[in-house]
């Protein structure tokens, strides 16, 4: 099977790599700049104009979408680039569009989300045989998302928010698992072992660095404030991710953590 990933470069696209390369798939990834590897085939795709696209789908069994721009361009390259990528995927006789998701995106009213809502009805409405995974954050998001909060001394946030942070490259054995079981036609979900609670998180967070921040509680106002204190960012569906918020802490600060 030769398989196109998009995004190929990004955090979850070099998990996905590894996993792909694991299980001797013959992968071709894109990029918007131009990179070589001698076990990849990188080809240069920019979504947002459709520049590299139908050389890069010719000849590829199943795409693996993950290209995303959370910022800025979000509609040119989430929601048009989707289609353009459809739309070649469809002419080249692809049989397998896999579209990486979020928990969330048809609930939690954040602008980013309802590109990627918008992305998967693209890819359900299009000619090509498709399956959506929805992801819960991964644990990196989490780490970074910390730290900018943590920028200005304490740790701010709303103490109530669930979060069910997952390791990548567990996701990218889901999504691997999804290529060879083929097209579900459908949106399935994956999260990691453990729903925390922020205050949690962000306490494990600030004993893994060493540091003795306060946590500054804030209550997230509104709609938005509501969903993602109901779970709004979590899901029930099995099986879920082994690797734990403490396991990634451990390995990326030293110590034990706490679990
Ligand atoms: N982060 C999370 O917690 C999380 C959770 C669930 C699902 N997801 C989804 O997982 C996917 C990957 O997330 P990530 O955190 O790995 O993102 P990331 O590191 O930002 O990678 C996204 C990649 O998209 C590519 N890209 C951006 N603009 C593009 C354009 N105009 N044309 C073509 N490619 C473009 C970039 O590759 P180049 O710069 O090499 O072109 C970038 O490496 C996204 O779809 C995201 O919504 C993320």
């Amino acid at each position: 099977m030769r398989v196109l990933v998009t995004g190929a470069g990004g955090h979850l696209g070099q998990a996905v790599l590894a996993r792909l390369r694991d299980d001797g798939v013959d992968v071709r990834a894109t990029s918007r700049r131009s990179r070589t590897a001698s076990d990849v085939q990188w080809v240069v795709v920019d979504l947002a104009t459709g520049d590299g696209l139908a050389e890069a789908v010719a000849g590829v069994d199943a795409v693996l979408h993950l290209a995303s721009s959370p910022r800025g361009k979000t509609p040119q390259v989430d929601v048009l680039g989707t289609r353009r990528l459809v739309v070649a995927a469809a002419a080249a006789g692809v049989q397998h569009l896999v579209y990486i998701s979020i928990v969330g995106v048809d609930r939690v009213p954040i602008p980013y989300y309802r590109h990627k809502l918008a992305a998967e009805q693209v890819i359900a409405a299009g000619p090509v045989p498709w399956s959506v995974l929805r992801a819960t954050q991964f644990h990196q998001f989490l780490d970074d998302m910390l730290a900018t909060s943590a920028r200005l001394g304490p740790v701010i946030g709303d103490r109530a928010v669930l979060a069910q942070p997952v390791d990548p490259g567990e996701v990218a054995a889901r999504l691997a698992a999804r290529l060879v079981a083929g097209p579900l036609g459908g949106i399935e979900e994956y999260g990691g072992p453990q729903v925390l609670r922020f205050d949690k998180a962000a306490r494990a967070w600030r004993e893994a660095r060493g540091g003795r921040r306060p946590l500054l509680p804030v209550r997230i106002p509104g709609r938005l404030g509501r969903e993602l204190r109901a779970g709004g960012l979590v899901t029930e569906a099995l099986p879920r991710g082994v690797r734990t918020w403490a396991d990634h802490l451990a390995d990326t600060y030293g110590g034990t953590g706490q679990r």
